[in-house]
């Protein structure tokens, strides 16, 4: 019998074969010092375009004071418990109930975390006779979600309608075998690609085919859409969505997440959600925080404004320079370049050392081999100068890449 630890030496995986010479500076960097679009690495400061802090409210004065009091007057602690035992309190109700009304949704349930709640949501939704269509490109949670999906499902070509279409012929067939239901499940904003899901064209198929749309809106609540409620809003299809879950982790900059949908969905879940049941509610700080974030979503629309403004420059000025931005139709910035991984690293470690640009870098397996993604996630408090500082550096590498000059076998390592 073997030890299992055995095979972990050398099986690190396809990130973790990386670990001894990236970390800490390609993966697990620490950037320092308040959140924004300038903060230290290194010790250095930085032109940061990395945080999903969407709307700049990571740090805005009135978040933090709204944050700091909840602290102050409930601690961390409060309230013990998951929500159904001993962890409900009027705050969390309000929230739900602010949220479901920002959202046009009947009810909502928060969830401690974004990334169990959707795998929870998925595993409480649907049973062994239920059939599943989802889209390629789905994020890990819904991936992990479908994990314990005990029935069959069906992917589809990224954003292709067309090949969701045909998986739902496949999948009614089968439900109608063994008596259950059909469930599609989609980004709203697919956080890497930054293009939409197709909602408005899904939802026109429920003409067609009988099922339930579950949409992962993560990148778009307070981003998308005229008041911000998300993607459906964008699109003008937000009734259509059956299951609507975003996170807190970007626009809200907190921590915490959330579905909405019918009331007797809601109910359900809070009743049948493992990961809620069997674990304890947001804690008090971050609930009346996100009651703010909320507040000052719906009241003060000039921090989507801004970020608007600043990814509209941010993408036009890249596309101005030549730069392949891919499909994206939403703040999410990718640039995509051909390299190898060696070639990434050096590229990156140039941006960062000589440039001060600290930007996300995306290589295989994220992305195909040969592909280099630098992400960019544009927020409402960058500024036009920092944009046109990070498109002028972003030409200087480009051209050192093509140029040949970062064409190393080694990675660059960093002592
Ligand atoms: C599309 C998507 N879904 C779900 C999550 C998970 O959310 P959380 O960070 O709240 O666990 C993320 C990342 O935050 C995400 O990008």
């Amino acid at each position: 019998m073997k030890d299992i630890f055995e095979k972990l030496h050398d099986k690190m995986g396809p990130l973790g074969m990386h670990a001894d010479d990236a970390h800490g500076y390609f993966t697990f960097p620490k950037l320092e010092g308040p959140i924004g679009p300038k903060m230290k690495f290194r010790g250095v400061e930085k032109l940061n375009w990395s945080l999903n802090n969407y709307l700049g409210l990571a740090n805005h004065p009135d978040v933090m004071k709204a944050d700091a009091d909840a602290a102050t007057e409930f601690g961390m602690a409060y309230p013990m418990g998951a929500r159904m035992m001993s962890g409900n309190s009027n705050y969390h109700e309000q929230l739900e109930h602010d949220l479901a009304e920002f959202i046009q949704k009947p009810d909502v349930i928060l969830l401690n975390y974004g990334y169990q709640g959707v795998v929870s949501a998925i595993d409480a939704l649907i049973d062994r006779h239920d059939v599943v269509v989802y889209d390629a490109e789905s994020h890990a949670c819904i991936i992990d979600g479908l994990r314990l999906h005990l029935g069959k499902r069906f992917v589809y070509k990224h954003n292709n309608v067309e090949d969701c279409e045909k998986q739902l012929v496949r999948a009614t067939k089968l439900a109608e075998e063994t008596g259950g239901g059909v469930l599609v499940i989609t980004e709203g904003v697919f956080g890497m690609s930054g293009s939409q899901g197709k909602l408005k064209e899904i939802v026109e198929l429920k003409k067609k085919f009988d099922f339930r749309l579950f949409v992962d809106d993560a990148h778009g609540f307070g981003t998308m859409g005229q008041t911000g409620a998300g993607t459906g809003e964008e699109q003008g299809c937000q009734d259509g969505i059956d299951v609507y879950f975003s996170t807190f982790a970007k626009s809200m900059a907190g921590i915490g997440a959330f579905i909405g949908s019918t009331q007797h969905v809601i109910k359900f879940l809070r009743y049948n959600m493992r990961s809620q049941i069997y674990a304890k509610a947001l804690p008090m700080p971050m609930v009346v925080g996100s009651i703010k974030r909320l507040e000052m979503i719906r009241t003060q629309p000039e921090h989507k404004d801004n970020l608007w403004k600043i990814f509209h420059a941010l993408q036009g000025g890249l596309k101005e320079a030549g730069f392949n931005i891919g499909i994206t139709t939403t703040p999410v910035t990718p640039v995509l370049l051909n390299g190898t991984i060696p070639e990434a690293t050096h590229l990156t470690f140039d941006l960062r050392e000589n440039y001060n640009i600290f930007c996300s870098i995306v290589v295989y397996p994220v992305v195909p081999k040969g592909v280099i993604m630098l992400r960019l996630i544009p927020t409402a408090v960058h500024t036009l100068e920092d944009v046109e500082i990070t498109i002028n550096a972003f030409k200087s590498v480009k051209s050192k890449l093509d140029s040949g000059e970062y064409r190393k076998e080694k990675l660059a390592t960093v002592s």
